[in-house]
């Protein structure tokens, strides 16, 4: 299977808005409530213009089936460290396309040279079994949440 990460555009704002309010999506996201469409479209203009956020979209056979966040912070030892987040198109799901996509973005140049994290709630099966065939291993466990950790990758 072939995915392909490009960066998104403002023209991807219909796509993300119905994945994130997907309940699913919702369900298994730190903040749960549905977002309504001029905070996403307010929230995508801030993520696009920010340089240390990565907003990647996934691409199989030239349809966009989800998409990966990397928020990047640098550490006071000039280490870079990106926090993962990502979804898949609530119809595209179970078909290979989060691991393809997590596999991916852990290859890709733009993330090269970044210690690599991910929050995982508990009951979330199928993103735990992306992270690790992405590579990320447990690093914390808590009740209600789960720290998933990929050491850095040269560039
Ligand atoms: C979690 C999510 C990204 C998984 O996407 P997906 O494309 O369906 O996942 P995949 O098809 O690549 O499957 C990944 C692995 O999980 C398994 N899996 C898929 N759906 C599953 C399910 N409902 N329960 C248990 N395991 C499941 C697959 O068999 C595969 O395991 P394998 O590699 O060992 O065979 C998708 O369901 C989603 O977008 N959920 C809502 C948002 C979300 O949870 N985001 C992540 C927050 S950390």
């Amino acid at each position: 299977m072939t995915v392909r990460l490009r960066p998104a555009t403002a023209a991807d704002a219909a796509d993300l808005f119905r994945w994130r309010n997907d309940p699913l999506t919702r369900q298994q996201s730190l903040t749960t409530d549905a977002i309504p469409w001029d905070a996403h479209v307010a929230w995508l203009g801030r993520v696009l213009a920010d340089p240390d956020r990565l907003l990647l979209i996934a691409e199989a056979d030239g349809a966009a089936v989800g998409s990966v966040r990397c928020d990047v912070s640098r550490q006071g030892d000039g280490m870079g460290r990106g926090v993962l987040s990502w979804q898949i198109a609530p119809e595209q799901r179970g078909r290979g396309y989060a691991s393809a996509m997590l596999k991916a973005a852990v290859a890709d140049g733009r993330l090269a040279g970044l210690e690599l994290w991910a929050e995982i709630k508990p009951d979330n099966a199928a993103s735990r079994r992306a992270a690790l065939a992405a590579g990320f291993t447990c690093a914390r466990t808590a009740p209600d949440l789960t720290s998933w950790r990929r050491g850095p990758r040269p560039g």
